[in-house]
């Protein structure tokens, strides 16, 4: 099996932000995409409500999309960035379109057909197209398939990027990527993959809490490599939460879309009282800031273990076809939706921080691109309006593709070591990774969750620091596995977390602190920049 190997572009990530960079690509270069476990595996397959993309050529409809992505962003999303990707939307969706991917149509009063509007929290009106409430999985597969198809690109599950290899910045040069340590963790092997380009793609980092929305592969990773490797991180302390959430022992996490809401469905507490209207004008379609927040209180305030979804007063048929997915999920489980409330709890769901990077998607290092949830762009702000998130990996792929088909210069490779393991050993210890992982997923969801405060996020900081020097000690002895390097990256996320929640001395869209209750107007537009090897 050869260790090293060279491509034109390297795409750590297989979600909708790396396949659809690697199909804009592979007509003019050589493509290698690396995910951590099967193509499918990341947050992308799992998306339900859909794609908000204005479609019409109105300017009313593109303004309004921008207003209301930007009032969920309370005061601090880029509005150039916001202009740029809104302005994007339809040339977002014809891309998906020419891939295969099929969205949920009907007919208009005049007997055309047209594709079918969601409308999810935060929206003033229906502008999110999507595939009845599976979206995620039929663009996922669209684009695998297109992908397996293309010579010009190879596809590598069970690899898992390590770290980044760059060249050190000197007085005339700049620092820039060549390439990535990846383990291939069904051989066990760690391979030298070269690249003209990397581009991180890997998603977002909400495992770092006990309970999420996400599935395994969301441990940050991408956010880790760039930051080691000496990029800005941005905005960290703005983790979202979805409002709901199936609250069930054998529920696994399954989100519940806000598409349901969208189509009327009440938040009700155990004995049926509607609350919502308490804590906004807009109620249940309130940005998610505010629904997952007043969720939370009434949580505490009734001593309950969840609220109810309900949408059962709409027609079965209805419910069923609009959430087939939902339907029968919940069903397994014994809740039939169109005779019950379903029970939901709030759930870590978006990392709206990230790699900074600017209007082509390029990072702080030169050649190193980062695109979709792993990226900060300044399109979310404080608060990610729903199915904003989809609509930014198409934009951003699309901007670097034609970065990098424009600036790519080809550099002769300096002669690079291979991994180095003859130093470590098996570990003796796996019970300390099991177990630092879920004292750190645990008290992260305790002390860094929906509502915060200093004194808590001081406690955390204290814990992460021992954990920190831990897992430091392990990695110097012990030889590699996916669980140590994920559980590596997650630390570094988790203070990064900590560490911008702290200097946010105010509270702003997702980040809400007893301390500092209150938006304080001077922060408008203030993003919390984290620098490595400085203090914030
Ligand atoms: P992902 O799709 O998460 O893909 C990340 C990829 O990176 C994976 O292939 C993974 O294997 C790989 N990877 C990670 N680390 C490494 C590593 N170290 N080495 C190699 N590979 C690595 N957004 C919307 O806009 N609309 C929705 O309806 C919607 N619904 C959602 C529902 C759910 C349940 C969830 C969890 C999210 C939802 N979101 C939605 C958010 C949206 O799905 C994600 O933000 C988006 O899909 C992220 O895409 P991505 O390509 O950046 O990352
Ligand atoms: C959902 O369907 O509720 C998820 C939408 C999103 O996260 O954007």
């Amino acid at each position: 099996m050869p260790k090293q190997s060279n491509y034109d572009a390297l795409i750590i990530g297989s979600g909708g932000a790396g396949l659809s960079l690697a199909l804009k690509l592979a007509d003019h270069c050589q493509v290698a995409v690396l995910s951590k476990f099967a193509l499918t595996e990341g947050s992308t397959f799992y998306a339900q409500g859909g794609i908000s993309a204005v479609l019409d050529a109105h300017t009313a409809s593109i303004e309004s999309h921008i207003q209301d992505t930007l009032v969920s962003g309370a005061g601090l999303c880029d509005p150039e960035i916001v202009r740029l990707t809104v302005e994007y939307g339809k040339k977002s969706i014809d891309f998906l379109r020419r891939q295969g991917m099929a969205f949920t149509e009907r007919h208009n009063k005049a007997g055309e057909t047209e594709l079918h509007l969601n409308q999810e929290g935060g929206h003033s009106e229906r502008r999110i197209v999507h595939n009845a409430d599976a979206t995620g999985k039929e663009l996922s597969l669209s684009l695998i398939e297109q992908a397996e198809r293309h010579p010009n690109i190879t596809l590598l599950e069970h690899h898992n990027a390590i770290d980044l290899i760059t060249i050190d910045k000197s007085a005339d040069a700049e620092q820039r990527v060549i390439g990535a340590y990846v383990l291939d963790t069904r051989h066990n092997i760690v391979k030298t993959m070269t690249a003209d380009t990397v581009t991180l793609a890997t998603g977002g980092a909400n495992k770092v809490y006990l309970y999420t929305t996400n599935p395994q592969i969301s441990t940050g990773d991408g956010i880790a490599l760039a930051w080691r490797a000496g990029c800005r991180i941005a905005n960290m302390e703005f983790m979202q939460f979805h409002p709901t959430c199936l609250y069930h022992p054998d529920g696994h996490s399954f989100l519940i879309s806000e598409a349901v809401r969208g189509e009327g469905g009440k938040l009700i507490l155990p004995d049926g009282s509607a609350f919502m209207q308490q804590y906004d004008a807009r109620a249940e379609l309130a940005p998610r800031d505010i629904v997952a927040r007043a969720i939370d209180h009434e949580i505490k305030k009734h001593g309950i273990d969840c609220v109810y979804l309900d949408i059962s007063h709409k027609p079965a048929d209805f419910i069923k076809s609009h959430f087939p997915s939902i339907y029968r999920q919940c069903l397994s489980l014994n809740i039939d939706i169109t005779r019950n409330p379903i029970p939901v709890v709030p759930a870590a769901h978006y990392t709206c921080g990230g790699i900074m990077t600017d209007h082509d998607a390029k990072t702080d290092i030169a050649g190193l691109y980062a695109i979709g949830e792993v990226a900060h762009t300044g399109l979310h702000g404080a608060n990610r309006m729903a199915s904003n998130s989809l609509l930014e990996c198409l934009v951003f792929a699309d901007r670097a593709s034609e970065s990098i088909l424009k600036n790519t210069v080809k550099h002769a490779l300096p002669q690079i070591p291979d991994w180095d393991d003859s130093q470590v050993i098996d570990s003796e210890e796996e019970v300390v990774i099991a177990h630092n992982w879920d004292e750190l997923r645990r008290f992260m969801w305790d002390y860094v969750g929906i509502v915060r405060t200093t004194k808590r996020l001081k406690r955390a900081e204290h814990r992460l620091h021992i954990l920190k020097a831990e897992i430091a000690d392990y990695y110097q002895r012990y030889r590699i596995s996916s669980d140590l390097l994920e559980l590596r990256n997650l630390v570094i996320v988790a203070d990064l977390i900590i560490q911008s929640a702290l200097a946010r001395k105010e509270s702003r869209g997702l980040h809400y602190t007893l301390d500092y209750p209150e938006l304080d107007p001077n922060q408008d537009s203030h993003n919390t920049i984290l620098t490595p090897n400085k203090p914030c």
